[in-house]
């Protein structure tokens, strides 16, 4: 690669090249898909790895909790696996989360080993309870996940995620969640 490889936030334009990076893997159960509405919605969230006037790679910081942010949609394109970019793309997101005031950053992932050369740490699936509130307890692999949690503290500090703001934080989200669910289900 000759041209410097450019990490920033994500653009409209970008989307359909992440979207395809994203499903190209989720094809191959290695993720959860994201459609191109799914994404433009929280694209703010998103940063795209540019070279050559093209995204070849993509990841994502989402908010769970005031004390924890999640790395997720995390995918290089096949072509360019291997030359550091997943790398480049995590500290950039670890940076944006550093920068934004969260003491903590985890992710749910079968890699556990690429973030472990990061840093981070594998822990009990309850020890980002934000995120299994919000999210997991909804998915239907719920009981017999294969991903690995794994955490990386910004700070000096222990992060206590069992603290009140965190954990009514997701239980008002999982249980408004639940709501529009069962409305969605609703006949008309
Ligand atoms: C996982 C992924 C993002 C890594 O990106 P990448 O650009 O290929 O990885 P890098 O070149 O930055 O690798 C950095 C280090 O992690 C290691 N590594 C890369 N992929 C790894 C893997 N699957 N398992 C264990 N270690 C891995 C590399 O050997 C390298 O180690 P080194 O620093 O000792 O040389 C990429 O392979 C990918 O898109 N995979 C498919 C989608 C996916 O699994 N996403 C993660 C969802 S949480």
């Amino acid at each position: 690669m000759d041209e410097e490889v450019t990490i920033r936030a994500a653009r409209a334009a970008d989307v359909p090249a992440m979207a395809a990076i994203i499903n190209h893997y989720a094809a191959q159960n290695l993720m959860l898909p994201r459609s191109e509405a799914v994404i433009l919605r929280v694209l703010d969230d998103f940063v795209a790895a540019e070279w050559d006037g093209r995204v070849i790679g993509c990841g994502a910081l989402a908010r769970l909790s005031p004390e924890l942010a999640e790395v997720r949609s995390l995918a290089v394109s096949p072509d360019y696996k291997g030359k550091g970019l997943g790398r480049r793309i995590v500290l950039h997101l670890m940076e944006r989360a550093r920068a934004r005031g969260y003491p903590q950053v985890c992710a749910l992932t079968l890699v556990p080993d690429f973030f472990a050369g990061l840093g981070f740490q594998a822990v009990d699936r309850w020890a980002i309870s934000p995120k299994i509130w919000q999210e997991c307890v909804f998915c239907p692999k719920f009981h017999h996940c294969d991903e690995v949690a794994v955490v990386y503290n910004l700070t000096e500090q222990p992060v206590d995620l069992s603290m009140p703001s965190a954990a009514w934080e997701g239980l008002v989200a999982a249980f408004a969640r639940r709501e529009a669910l069962r409305g969605a289900q609703r006949p008309e």
